[in-house]
């Protein structure tokens, strides 16, 4: 009954998200509303990125750039594409909203199937990955959307001006 339930919520999910029109996502359409220190945020207030036309992108999709690498990208490969490890992230941020994001990377999450048992670790008590998991994500939404290509964003904004103290106080 339970494995019932949740395939219909993935089908409705799918649903929406392919009637969300072509320039949106998992989180919804992901132009940047405002903006907080070099954050930027959605309408909805959900983190998104900010290219800009010459290929500029936001301090942030350059930190989550270097922290997915660092932390990601063993199990789901190189830029986000996904290995026999793990699902791609680019396909799977198509539908997965900022909130199911962070609580899967909180959480973890097993898929126990008769061929293969696959682990998605829980990243909670983890500095290194929950003080930057605003910026993976962007870096994510950003490859998801098609904003961003492979490999390293060849220029990014400055460190915003209070980046450093945050990133302090978050790591302790
Ligand atoms: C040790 C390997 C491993 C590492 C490291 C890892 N993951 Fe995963 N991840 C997995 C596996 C395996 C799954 C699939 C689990 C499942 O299907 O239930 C998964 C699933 C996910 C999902 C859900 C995808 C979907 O389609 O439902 C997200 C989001 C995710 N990982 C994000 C991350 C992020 C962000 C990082 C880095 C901070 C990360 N993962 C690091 C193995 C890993």
């Amino acid at each position: 009954m339970r494995a019932c339930a949740w395939f219909v919520v993935v089908a409705v999910a799918g649903l929406l998200a392919s009637t969300a029109g072509l320039r949106a996502d998992g989180s919804g359409d992901p132009a940047p509303a405002s903006s907080d220190d070099g954050k930027y945020l959605d309408k909805a207030g959900n983190p998104t990125f900010r290219i800009a036309p010459d290929g500029t992108v936001d301090w942030y999709t350059s930190i989550g750039y270097i922290r997915y690498t660092a932390n990601c990208l063993q199990c789901h490969g190189p830029d986000g594409l996904g290995s026999s490890f793990a699902p791609s992230l680019v396909d799977a941020l198509k539908t997965i909203d900022y909130g199911r994001f962070i609580d899967i990377v909180t959480n973890g999450k097993k898929n126990v199937d008769t061929s293969q048992e696959l682990v998605m670790p829980s990243f909670g008590d983890n500095p290194n990955v929950m003080c930057y998991i605003d910026a993976i994500f962007v870096y994510l939404r950003a490859r998801s959307d098609g904003a961003l290509g492979r490999g390293r964003p060849q220029k990014n904004d400055p460190r915003p001006p209070g980046y450093s103290a945050t990133e302090d106080a978050c790591m302790g």
